[in-house]
This record gives C-alpha cells, structure tokens and sequence, in this order.
C-alpha cells in the first residue's frame, strides 16, 4: 500500500516587510539580505494571527466535507506553539468543523516537528489504511529587532493530509534519523524570541545533512542520479544551497545542473516568505511541485529535515500519476498576489505588540485581517478565534 502526502496546503499571513528596505533600516547592504542570506519578503504575522489561526488558514484551502469526515488523527507540529499544556490542534479541530471521534496531539522538536508528524501519520495508516492524518506544520519565527538573526524571520503555515493511495507524494521506505544533544538554537520556555548560535547552527546543519546522507545512501542504495530535486529545511535559502554543495561532487555534471535548477525553484516560496520553522521544508517542496511545470510523474525528491537542537532525517517520496491537477496553485498564487507591503516601523510596531497576560479582556481589529480564520481578541486569559465563514467563536 502507498502512503504519502494527498494534498498540501499553504497559509502566509497578509504583510510583508521588503527586505531591501529592511537592510537599509539596520545600515547593512541589501545584497547581504538578498544574495547572502537570500531572501526577498519577509511575512509578517499581524496580532490578528497566530500559529493556530495560520495552521487552521492553510487547511482550510484543502480540505473538502468528505476529508473532513474522514481524518481521525490532527498532529500539529510547532516551535512557536501558544500554550503549554493544550494542543493548538484541538482550536483548529472546532475551527474546521473536523470529525470529533479523532485524536488530536502538538508535537515539538523545533524545526524537525512536522516531518516527525509525517512519519507518525504513516505509521498510524499503515495500520488503519481508511484514516486520514491532517499534519499542520505553523509558526511565526522570532529572533528580535535589530539582531543578527532578524532578516531570517518570517510567518506561514503548512497543511498536509496523509493518507493511503496518496494523489500527490508516496513516501518511500528507508529514510535515515540522527539525534545529538546541542545547544545550535533554542527557546527557553519563559522567552517568545528564540535565542540562537549562528554560525554553530549553520555549522551542525551541513554536518547533520552530510551525515544523514550519507547513511541514507547506505540503507537505501541509491545515489545523486535517482533523485530530480532535493528539498531542505530552508531557515533561509541560501542555507540549503551551502548544504547541497558538500555533495554536488558525487553526482554527474548533468546531476549537479539538475538539483542545482530544481532547488533554486524549490526556494521560490521560502525566498518571499522567510523561515517559517517546521513548516519551511514542506514550503519549499510545494514551491517545487507548483512552480516547476514539467517535474514529471515518477520522479524521486529527496527531503532533508532539520530541527536545532538537534535532530535531522533524509527521506523520500515519489510524484504520483497527474499529482499536478491535484494542487492548488491558482489559490497560491492569489495568497502571494494580493498581500501588502509594510514599511520597517509599520512592522516594528508589530513586532512589539502583545496580548494581555493578565486576564483582562481585548478585541482585536478583525476587519483588518483579510483571513478567513482570525485572533479576535482574548478574555480570562483565554484567545477567542472566529471562522469569517462560520461564525464560529
Ligand atoms: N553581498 C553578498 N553577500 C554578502 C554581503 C554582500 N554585501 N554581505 C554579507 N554577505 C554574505 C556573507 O558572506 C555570508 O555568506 P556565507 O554564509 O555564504 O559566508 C552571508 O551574507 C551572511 O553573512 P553573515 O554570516 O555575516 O551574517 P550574520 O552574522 O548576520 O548571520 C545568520 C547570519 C547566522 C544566518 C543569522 O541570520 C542567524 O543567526 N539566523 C538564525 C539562525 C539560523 O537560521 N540558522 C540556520 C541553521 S539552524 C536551522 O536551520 C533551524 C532554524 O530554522 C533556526
């Protein structure tokens, strides 16, 4: 039986800050944002948006009554979750109206919790090949104004519905994990911004890469020719590229031309987006499959996951019959359209806003926000949400 990704969703919230303008404010030349880190837009998270609100937006563009009915699993993957004893899936479970005879748990390994989420759905319908498992993956990624880790900041999330005869990716078997206990980036409990080592970070990424890899290839067999793209846990493009050039020597010179073009548009989405943590991988595969017209039915892609800390794991689908008629690239495309641009102090202030944490009782602009799923306001140190669409409170 194949198990993998049926359909895959994306939510950004509706600001973005241009990073040109961004590296002007902190005195810093454009091309270091632009070409050494290699990012253009950055999303920015208004208050009315949080990592449940983004999560329950992006599936909300995939799922239809019948999936609906069916998922009997949500499995929220997050580093930026917003209470430490709930799980945000159970918000959006009520907020997409889901069949409630279902579990429903957050899972945690910073950047790495979405892709254990994948493998925990696969197992779980490798056993009960009827279910669906939607895995949300959704953070606001957060380092403050003015540090070095500000211009690899950024808001999204990603849906994916797992299931059996999957439309879009089946997951291969092998796959290759590895734990080390490392202190690369991390987020102590009483913090909202992350705190982060970053050339150490940048270091243990490509060890973790080139480590998994490499026993990957071991278990599995194969090598660079039988992949066409190889997607990366993108905390900001150029993170991935410096990862993939380690190994480009072992491939062919058309190997090395071909994962070179196919990961540059694998980077699309995540270039005018930023770090959206968990998510980001799974960002960038949906930048590949909608932005490169002829991948072809059959083809291998690689995906490497990394989450500070740190764990890492090199897995493997393959593209399904038709899996382009499946996606939802005419809605993806319209998100990306009809956002807004913010200057740097419209953003700063954004940026400082907080909710209440003493009980006392907000309303939100909700009008402002043009998402369906929005943050209305907070009342006895509860968040109250509402679906535009259902009026649900
Ligand atoms: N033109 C072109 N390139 C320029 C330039 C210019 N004018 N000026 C500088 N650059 C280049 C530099 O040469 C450098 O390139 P290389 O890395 O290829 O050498 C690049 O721009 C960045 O410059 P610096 O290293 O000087 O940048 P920095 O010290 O300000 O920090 C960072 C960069 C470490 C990524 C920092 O933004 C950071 O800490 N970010 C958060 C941590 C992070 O994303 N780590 C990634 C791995 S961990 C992970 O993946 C998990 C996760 O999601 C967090």
């Amino acid at each position: 039986m194949k198990i993998g990704i049926d359909k895959i969703g994306f939510y950004a919230p509706h600001l973005y800050v241009d990073m040109n303008k961004l590296a002007e404010a902190r005195n810093v030349e454009p091309e270091k944002f632009t070409i050494g880190i290699g990012q253009e837009k950055m999303a920015i998270a208004p208050i009315t948006q949080d990592p449940v609100t983004l999560a329950a937006n992006a599936a909300l563009g995939i799922l239809d009554d019948e999936d609906k009915a069916s998922i009997d699993f949500v499995i929220f993957g997050t580093e930026s979750g917003i209470d430490n004893s709930k799980s945000a899936g159970v918000y959006v479970h009520r907020l997409l109206g889901l069949n409630p005879y279902a579990r429903n748990i957050e899972l945690k390994q910073a950047c790495y919790g979405a892709t254990a989420a994948i493998q925990m759905a696969k197992g779980h319908v490798a056993l009960n090949p009827d279910s669906k498992v939607l895995v949300l993956a959704s953070d606001i990624a957060r380092y403050g104004l003015h540090t070095s880790g500000e211009s690899t900041q950024g808001a999204g999330a990603v849906a994916l519905l797992i299931s059996a005869e999957p439309k879009i990716m089946a997951l291969e078997e092998h796959s290759a994990y590895l734990t080390d206990d490392i202190m690369d980036f991390w987020r102590p409990i009483y913090s909202d911004k992350a705190f982060v080592d970053g050339k150490f970070s940048n270091e243990q990424y490509i060890v973790f890469f080139q480590k998994v890899w490499e026993a990957y290839k071991a278990k599995a067999g194969l090598g660079l020719a039988d992949f066409e793209a190889i997607c990366f846990h993108l905390p900001y493009t150029k993170m991935g590229l410096k990862a993939l050039r380690t190994i480009l020597d072992q491939g062919s010179e058309e190997d090395q031309e071909r994962l070179l073009a196919n990961y540059k548009v694998s980077t699309i989405y995540n270039r005018n987006v930023g770090n959206i943590y968990t998510g980001s991988l799974y960002l960038s595969l949906l930048s590949l499959l909608e932005q490169k017209e002829d991948l072809k039915d059959g083809s291998r892609i690689g995906l490497f996951s990394y989450g500070s800390g740190a764990v890492g794991e090199f897995f493997t689908g393959i593209l399904q019959p038709d899996y382009r008629n499946y996606l939802n690239i005419a809605h993806h495309s319209n998100l990306f359209e009809s956002r807004k641009e913010i200057t740097v102090s419209e953003y700063e202030r954004i940026f400082e806003e907080t909710l209440p944490v003493d009980g006392s009782t907000v309303e939100l602009g909700i009008a402002n926000d043009p998402a369906a799923i929005c943050l209305s306001g907070m009342q006895d140190n509860m968040r109250l949400y509402v679906n535009k669409l259902h009026k649900t409170m």
